[in-house]
């Protein structure tokens, strides 16, 4: 395989030199490209020795070889370790002011991006931006690791091992090396839920009042296709019930599109037959217009006001923990809440008694309000779970909530 290895400019550069041993003793053809700040901690000779080539940084080098188009090109994978605050927002931004951001846009291939920085910067909205954005592009960036940074601060920010990275870039160069038409839903063998079929809702429903007005929600559909990506990348072969959603589901991932929350029950019921496990994570209509106009509501002066009569949608929730329980399967079902909290009771209390009546293996509560939760990248929520087990609070990116809700679920899929 031929492998292009980008090092940002930080600290971590010497790692991306061990990461480029496993490359090539693994025999596959890395081309390092180091940006001229990566060049500042480790020099070109480190990268022309281990890669047994000419290493260039700039597009204006070696011209003849139209080397920033060749690269990108023929690359079967692209790995970047250390990716900088700084070389995330460049790519996050299309800039192609040196080789390595050149070869970015002209590759068609996976994408491994391995952050490395400050807790600071990694967590700054500018960087958490920058990430999702790579990440709606199917841009794989990695976590940091947690632990001691450069100085004497610890957090994430870490970059992570180069063992966990290599062997991370393989499995997304594989999945992207086998027949898409069989791989649809399917991600890396070997992880937490390898073997399982999970299917995930995702988006807020929209119910029709005219064929041009729904009464809708504010659900971004974020966190939910968080949970279809981090189940993706736990191994799971994963289905995603998609209602609105204001970003891209993750490639590898099954996607059937609906709108109504009676269309999101109908399409729930029928896949979730054989799944192991379900996640609601779909803002679904608790009413519906008692009617749809098939043309579009004219207004009219003699009736200045238009009332709309709402009915009361089905709780898919409930319905798919009461069709699991009928039928006697070990299927788990994890369900979300947004509660606000009012006199009548805290959002935990609120939580707790919706666990209760859904009946739900695991229930994700999260507190909402106009200007929180929704459409934002980071989530704050407190997984509760049947089983009695303490409630887990977890503050992160939602794609960290997420991968919190995938551990709770796969440990719940292992204990049955
Ligand atoms: N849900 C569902 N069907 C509905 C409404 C909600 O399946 N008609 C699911 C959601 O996907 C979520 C969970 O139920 O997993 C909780 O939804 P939420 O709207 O927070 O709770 P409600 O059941 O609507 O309860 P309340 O109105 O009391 O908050």
């Amino acid at each position: 395989m031929r492998v292009v290895l980008g090092v940002g400019g930080g600290i971590a550069a010497y790692k991306a030199a061990l990461l480029l041993r496993l490359f090539t003793e693994a025999g596959h053809d890395v081309t390092a490209v180091p940006t001229e700040a990566a060049l500042r901690f480790v020099g070109k000779a480190t990268w022309e020795a281990l890669s047994g080539k000419a290493v260039r940084t700039e597009v204006f080098e070696a011209v003849e070889s139209v080397n920033h188009v060749r690269l990108g090109h023929e690359a079967d994978l692209i790995v970047v370790a250390p990716a900088t605050a700084d070389l995330l927002a460049r790519a996050a931004g299309g800039h192609a002011d040196d080789l390595l951001t050149n070869t970015l846009l002209m590759a068609r291939c996976p994408v491994v991006m391995a952050p490395a920085m400050h807790t600071e910067m990694w967590r700054h909205p500018a960087t958490q931006a920058n990430v999702s954005l790579l990440r709606e592009r199917g841009v794989h960036v990695l976590d940091p690791a947690e632990g001691r940074l450069t100085g004497k601060d610890s957090g994430p920010g870490r970059l992570p091992d180069p063992e966990d990275i290599f062997a991370a870039a393989l499995s997304f160069a594989g999945g992207q090396n086998r027949d898409a038409e069989h791989d649809a839903g399917t991600a890396p063998e070997g992880g937490p839920l390898a073997g399982r079929r999970v299917v995930v809702s995702a988006g807020g429903t929209r119910e029709a009042i005219d064929p041009v007005r729904f009464l809708g929600n504010r659900s971004s559909g974020k966190q939910g296709v968080a949970v279809a990506r981090a189940a993706l990348e736990a191994g799971a072969h994963v289905t995603l019930v998609a209602a609105h959603l204001e970003v891209s589901p993750p490639e590898g991932v099954e996607v059937v599109k609906v709108e109504s929350a009676l269309e999101l029950r109908e399409e729930m019921l029928e896949r979730t037959a054989s799944a192991d496990a379900i996640v609601m994570a779909a803002a679904v209509a608790d009413f519906r217009p008692a009617r749809r106009s098939d043309a579009k509501i004219k207004k009219r002066d003699d009736a200045p006001d238009l009332p709309i009569e709402l009915v009361r949608n089905p709780d898919v929730l409930a319905e798919l923990v009461r069709g699991r329980d009928a039928a006697g399967t070990q299927q788990v079902v994890v369900g979300f809440a947004a509660e606000t909290g009012d006199e009548g009771g805290d959002v935990l209390a609120y939580g707790r008694a919706k666990l209760e009546r859904k009946g739900c293996d695991l229930l994700v509560v999260n507190e909402v309000g106009t200007d929180r939760v929704f459409g934002l990248d980071e989530n704050s929520v407190t997984i509760l779970s049947k089983d009695g087990a303490a409630p887990e609070h977890v503050a992160g990116s939602k794609d960290e909530v997420a991968r919190a809700v995938v551990v709770r679920l796969a440990r719940a899929l292992e204990a049955r």
